[in-house]
């Protein structure tokens, strides 16, 4: 089969091109892409940003970032993907800097006929607006060329600002040229989840709620802020990483498995609909906040998150997020989900974990079944059983199952392979707007409980497991974290 790739000459303009998600994901990316032979010969990515910087200088620099993530490249290919590098830096708010981009695009496009352009904007919430008017006004939007605009999440701040998002973007561009992207959602390993249950009509036998105790979601990273200060302590990981990635992953579990592709969108929908917050008189019984101090990270010491650089003294940031959740999907009525999520912990892992009923015959050792799907760190699935030790009484061992779960096929990094489902305008796997809209009815009466100056912050030291008060808060209702 021929590898999925970009057929027809496209451009590619970068807003935010010289920000942090570029230079740690997009870049390195694009590059793997070249070197999968992934695009045609002829094609440009642009980047635009405030920065004043020559065109070899922004080569010079997206090199550094394509160097820092992958240490062994090909000096050839790399040499001529950066051919393909160009730079028109601007200001948002001015008019005439996109044109000046738009000319740009025109001179590179002169040579080939563009199929595609897209629009990639990795930027500042305060200048979006400005980006989308100014493309208009500039002419990078051409009505004679298909476009795309990708749009990172987290799309707004809270269901309000994403509905002024959502309105300007739609005031600009047809649903079928916007693509919402959550990056967790072009990870092999994340898709997986849900084609695992496709593929082994097994686990939908397992899956039900006579059967399974609890589920832990878990998405777990070592690293800290890697200098997005002023993007994090203005959103937190509830919105950094619930908002969206923990609620795409809860909902590719429990959604409905159907026949054809086409439905993903609607079922994941519906799954995601369907996730409630329990009743609680107390909403400190189903949320829980920390925020990591000094400690250390692979035998390294870091700081504290308000000694980080620009976050203030008393930031009340949450950098760890512990929540409840059930669904009304019928074969997961009552069963409790646990997401959590926390930056400088010990180990970088994303991890479902199903923990089952407990065994009828409880013999000594005995404990209950529980799977393991490890999308992220050490990626594999183990399936937790109990066998029987020699003896005259029944006493228990544990008997693991495992296998890594590694890409083995066309395996691509995820921002690449969504660039290319952009420019094949497949839209599956990008979010819907009112996925976003069911994710922030979730997440937003409890970031306003957060917010309260009365909520408890529990402090984490770097590279643990988290805050104590967390393994406290689950215990409660019987529930021990499963790493
Ligand atoms: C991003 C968040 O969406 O996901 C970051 O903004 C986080 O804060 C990152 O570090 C985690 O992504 P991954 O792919 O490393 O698990």
């Amino acid at each position: 089969m021929k590898p999925f790739s970009a057929p027809s000459p496209f451009s590619l303009v970068i807003f935010g091109a010289s920000g942090n998600l570029a230079k740690l994901k997009i870049y390195p990316a694009l590059y793997v892409l070249a070197l999968k032979k992934r695009f045609p010969g002829d094609y440009a990515i642009v980047g635009f940003a405030r920065t004043e910087m020559a065109e070899a200088e922004f080569r010079k620099f997206v090199e550094g970032a394509v160097r820092a993530e992958i240490p062994e490249v090909n000096e050839k290919i790399l040499e001529s993907f950066l051919s393909r590098v160009h730079y028109a830096g601007g200001r948002y708010d001015n008019k005439e800097d996109f044109s000046g981009l738009a000319k740009k695009l025109w001179s590179l496009e002169r040579k080939w006929n563009c199929s595609v352009r897209l629009a990639y904007l990795s930027v500042p919430p305060m200048v979006f607006s400005q980006v989308l008017e100014n493309m208009f006004a500039g002419g990078v939007h051409d009505k004679k060329i298909p476009f795309r605009c990708i749009v990172e999440k987290p799309v707004g701040h809270d269901l309000k600002s994403f509905e002024a998002v959502q309105a300007q973007l739609l005031g600009f561009f047809k649903n079928e040229e916007i693509y919402l992207l959550d990056h967790y959602l072009g990870k092999e390993a994340v898709r997986n989840v849900y084609y695992l249950r496709f593929a082994n009509p097994v686990f939908e036998r397992l899956f039900k709620n006579s059967l399974i105790h609890h589920v832990e979601i878990a998405a777990m990273e070592s690293l800290g802020l890697e200098g997005r200060t002023g993007y994090f302590d203005h959103t937190g990981t509830l919105r950094d990483m619930f908002q969206s990635h923990l609620l795409m992953m809860a909902s590719l579990l429990t959604m409905l498995i159907k026949e054809s592709e086409d439905t993903i969108r609607e079922s994941r929908l519906n799954a995601l609909k369907q996730l409630y917050l329990p009743p609680a008189a107390d909403l400190n019984d189903i949320i829980l906040q920390g925020q990591y101090t000094k400690g250390k990270t692979h035998g390294e010491t870091v700081i504290g998150y308000r000694e980080e650089d620009d976050i203030p003294d008393n930031s009340r940031a949450n950098t760890y997020v512990a929540l409840k959740l059930l669904s009304r999907e019928f074969r997961w009525q009552g069963v409790p989900f646990y997401l959590r999520s926390g930056k400088r912990m010990g180990k970088k892992e994303t991890r479902i974990s199903i923990q089952f009923r407990e065994p009828h015959v409880v013999g000594e050792g005995g404990a209950p079944n529980r799977m393991d799907v490890i999308l992220q760190g050490e990626a594999g699935m183990r399936l937790h059983l109990q066998t029987k030790i020699g003896g005259t009484t029944p006493a228990f061992r544990p008997l693991i199952l495992e296998d890594p779960l590694v890409c083995m096929g066309d395996c691509l990094p995820e921002h690449g392979l969504l660039l290319l489902e952009a420019i094949h305008g497949k839209q599956t796997w990008f979010l819907t707007p009112d996925e976003v809209r069911a994710s922030w009815r979730i997440v937003d009466p409890l970031q306003h409980h957060l917010e309260k100056e009365d909520t408890p912050l529990h402090l984490y030291p770097a590279g643990g497991n988290g805050p104590q008060e967390a393994v406290e808060w689950a215990a409660k209702d019987g529930v021990k974290w499963m790493a």
